[in-house]
């Protein structure tokens, strides 16, 4: 007998190599929704063709729901049964018309996948399998169809109807209600589709394109929000400008609508001409906002409006394509926003955030593949992987082809696959067609997981200097042996005398186990420059020694590179101090402060490249991590700083106090650089800190300065802290947006007492677990904040468990998302590692664990 128990252990795993076509296709239906809150009815129309010779049944997904009715070609049938969730009819002829109706619960649904309500309005969520919790379909990304939607619902409560593609007709209907028609001409898969209902406001806007086509923009939101839409509106101009002019793609429909909503697992969803956002990717002021909102606004509008090409007119075949629009549109909306302010800090941060959470995934328990092989819950493998390590390969390959002929092979891609379902390796043969390059052993990144690490080292011959490189692919779950990979690393030497370049920069393809290159007729010591712009997404070991990374971080035209050889340099020593307790500080101190005071550096640049490398990025370089330890060293180096440089840090804030808000790179860079400074006064243990953060706490024009202001506090023990604790709380009470960043940075804060501070913060009022911002905003933060998710006793990993094993029941897509944390037990010493798995276990062993959170847990434990 198998009970529960066992049944869970043994969850269905899909794999890659079981694809095959679909057996029926749908290229038209018709979906009719009697919208209601508590009760929507659905009923599909779909025109059903066999494909090829088979004689299997017509097999359509379902979850949640039970079919009311089943016709076909317009006769009430009874022969077909349920397998599972999933409706089999038997077909007898090549074409039919089968309809089916349903009832679901859109107020009842809190997974937000499928129909949903969030506050006053219904919405939808169909990717990945949302489409079968709405009606019966065969929810995969293979099946394109042509959609029509008929919604009728009470015109007060839902006076805006919204669908896919274009407007048809509409009109009022007995009893108060009304309905509306919409039809998308271009076919799309299931999780492509979307519907609106709701009382929303219209921020409008028109674009022409290029061929001189006039598209209607709308934002949709709450009336009170509406005067925080105009960035986001501008940002999708500029996205459509930008994508007619770099990748030379336009716009198809008539209309392009945006709605935001509160309540939702991800950033936003680029359904075709109707994206569902997360309010937090489109609502912004100064006074709400801050210069990193702003950013990270214009980014996903740009990323969502960016799919329209790459992913909607040309999708995916399976899922474990996802990469082959999730990377592509995260390299197309990173250049995007390379192109609007500094080049340079764009990389730096992004090669930040590739750091902070695809390298951990990369070396853990959860390390997979940018086109994995398996999966048990597709949710899962949203991952910073598939998206940004993924991005680092269209990167590459961009690299390696030149701009001329990468746009060559974007222009292929899209004109070959357009009305499609393609995958990674289409992608590839374009970029190898129309790049004239051969490409199959670069193929490699796309089955192989795992950081590479390079060693290299450069040798002076007196005129001649050889450099080595060697490659090493750790292994990750499932894959103990690794082929070396195809790296391309640019490479620049420069005088140790001069500083002056004594090469041009050169394009290295790094493809053996090792490999030696020599340059000849060198006029002084070189010193190396190597993987410039992070140019492979490698971690770089080499034996250079502090004297060259300072020079580095002063002379090197690649501001990419003057940045990582400081990081470098930073983190060597922060290393040193926390393995053997204490460290010189003095090269650290003397970069900075060169830095500090280049005035030709743009200040946003300056900003970046004198902040600290993480707490766990420092850990990610050690056997054990030691969070203590870590924290104590990098406090003590930033205490250092703070000291040495105290007149620079005062220069630094005062050049950006008393400016008026603006919101242009100029100024941004200025307040970055501003409140770095203020992080460093507050370091170094200024008699004067709290009131000179609570002085920039109450008089900031914008939530940038206020923000990082109320972050000193937060971290610090003053009187200060509670009143702008209460004061931030009771200005932004009626604004969710800005309570998370209340949750947050308390989360976030550097005190001992943080982990009771969470603890208590999950009982405050505002807290719950049934919004995905809310949760994340407290939860993730403490998941992030190393020292203090890993005390010692053990409560953060028990707070931790808890609250998943809770938000499992609610919404186990955003549980699973939090769980990583907890799988790096291997990093730390055996106590904190037996904790860990301790929770780990007590997770596994809930009845009726989502499959979401069991795959996470479970392949953590292994
Ligand atoms: N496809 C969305 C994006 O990256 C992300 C997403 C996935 C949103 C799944 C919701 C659900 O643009
Ligand atoms: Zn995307």
């Amino acid at each position: 007998m198998i009970d529960a128990q066992t049944a869970l252990a043994q969850p269905h795993v899909t794999r890659r190599e079981d694809y095959s076509p679909p057996e029926w296709l749908v290229p038209e239906v018709a979906l009719d929704f009697d919208l209601d809150a508590e009760r929507t009815r659905v009923k599909a129309r779909l025109e059903v063709t066999r494909r090829g010779a088979h004689d299997a049944p017509l097999r359509l997904n379902g979850a949640g729901q039970a079919p009311l009715a089943v016709l076909v070609d317009g006769v009430a049938v009874n022969d077909w049964r349920l397998d599972g969730e999933d409706l089999i009819i038997p077909l007898a002829g090549g074409r039919h018309v089968v309809e089916t109706e349903v009832e679901i619960a859109p107020e009842r649904n809190t997974q937000l996948m499928g129909l949903y309500a969030s506050g006053e309005n219904l919405c939808t969520q169909c990717e990945a399998e949302g489409f079968r919790r709405i009606t019966y379909f065969p929810d995969r990304p293979d099946v394109l169809a042509r959609y029509r939607v008929r919604m009728s619902a009470d015109k007060a409560r839902f006076p805006v109807l919204l669908a896919n593609g274009d407007p048809v007709a509409s009109g009022d209907l007995p009893g108060g209600r009304h309905w509306a028609e919409w039809h998308d001409p271009f076919p799309k898969p299931t999780y492509l589709f979307a519907l609106v209902a709701g009382d929303l406001a219209v921020n409008r806007g028109t674009f022409v394109t290029q061929s001189g086509r006039e598209v209607a923009l709308g934002i949709w939101v709450r009336r009170a929000d509406l005067p925080r839409t105009d960035h986001a509106l501008d940002a999708l101009k500029a996205a459509m400008a930008w994508d007619e002019r770099v990748y030379g793609r336009e716009y198809d429909l008539d209309v392009f609508n945006i709605v935001a909503v509160d309540d939702f697992n991800f950033g936003a969803m680029e359904n075709k001409g109707l994206n569902i956002f997360n309010s937090r990717y489109i609502l912004a002021d100064p006074d709400t906002a801050t210069d990193y909102d702003y950013d990270a606004i214009a980014a996903v509008v740009a990323h969502e409006y960016f799919h329209n090409w790459s992913g909607n007119r040309v999708t995916c075949r399976d899922w474990f394509q996802l990469s082959l629009k999730e990377g592509f549109t995260v390299y197309r909306d990173q250049s995007f926003s390379a192109d609007q302010g500094s080049a340079a800090v764009k990389r730096i941060e992004d090669v930040r955030g590739l750091r902070a959470s695809q390298f951990p995934e990369d070396s853990g328990p959860l390390a997979h593949p940018v086109r994995p092989e398996s999966y048990i819950e597709i949710s899962n493998f949203y991952t910073a992987t598939i998206y940004n390590k993924g991005a680092e390969l269209i990167r590459m390959m961009a690299t390696i082809l030149g701009p001329a002929k990468f746009r060559a092979a974007t222009d292929l891609y899209f004109s070959r696959f357009d009305g499609t379902a393609a995958t990674c390796e289409d992608f590839v043969a374009c970029m190898e067609e129309a790049g004239e390059v051969d490409l199959s052993r670069f193929r490699l990144w796309y089955s192989q997981a795992g950081t590479p690490r390079v060693s290299v080292s450069i040798s002076d011959n007196g005129g001649r200097a050889t450099l080595r490189l060697a490659q090493h692919v750790p292994p990750t779950p499932g894959q103990p042996d690794k082929q070396p990979m195809v790296l391309p690393l640019k490479v620049k030497l420069f005088g140790a005398e001069t500083g002056r370049p004594l090469t041009p920069e050169r394009l290295v393809l790094f493809d053996t186990l090792s490999e030696s290159i020599t340059f000849e007729g060198l006029a002084e010591r070189p010193v190396m420059s190597i993987n410039r712009g992070f140019s492979a997404p490698v971690i770089i070991e080499s034996d250079r020694p502090a004297t060259d990374l300072a020079f580095l971080s002063a002379h090197d035209d690649d501001p990419f590179a003057r940045y990582e050889a400081m990081q470098q340099l930073m983190l060597d020593t922060l290393v040193a101090a926390t393995v053997e307790g204490r460290a010189d500080h003095r090269a650290v101190i003397d970069a900075v402060a060169n830095t500090l005071g280049d005035a030709t550096l743009d200040r946003a640049f300056v900003a970046e490249a004198v902040l600290l490398p993480s707490e766990s990025f420092i850990g990610d370089q050690l056997v054990t991590v030691d969070p203590d330890a870590i924290f104590a060293a990098r406090e003590a180096l930033r205490r250092d700083l703070g000291t040495a440089l105290a007149a620079q840090w005062r220069a630094a804030y005062d050049e950006g106090d008393g400016r008026p808000y603006a919101y242009n790179p100029a100024a941004k860079g200025l307040r970055r650089l501003r409140n770095v400074a203020l992080g460093y006064i507050a370091a170094s243990g200024a008699a004067d800190i709290a009131p000179l953060a609570f002085r920039q706490f109450e008089r900031a024009d914008n939530m940038t300065d206020r923000q990082a202001a109320l972050t000193t506090l937060v971290n610090g023990d003053w009187d200060e802290r509670a009143a702008a604790l209460d004061i931030f709380y009771n200005r932004y009470a009626d604004n969710p947006l800005v309570l998370d960043k209340w949750f947050q940075t308390q989360a976030l804060s550097t005190r001992d007492d943080t982990p009771s501070a969470v603890a208590a913060l999950a009982a405050h009022p505002d807290f719950t677990l049934a919004n995905p911002n809310r949760a994340r905003s407290l939860i993730g933060a403490f998941g992030a904040n190393q020292r203090a998710f890993n005390a010692i006793d053990g409560r953060g990993y028990r707070f931790l468990a808890d609250q998943l094993i809770a938000l499992d029941r609610i919404n186990p897509q955003t549980a699973a998302k939090l769980l990583p944390p907890l799988g790096r037990w291997r990093r730390f010493d055996t106590r904190r590692a037996g904790l860990m798995r301790a929770e780990l276990e007590r997770i596994v062993a809930v009845p009726e664990l989502s499959k979401d959170l069991f795959e996470q847990a479970s392949k953590s434990l292994e």
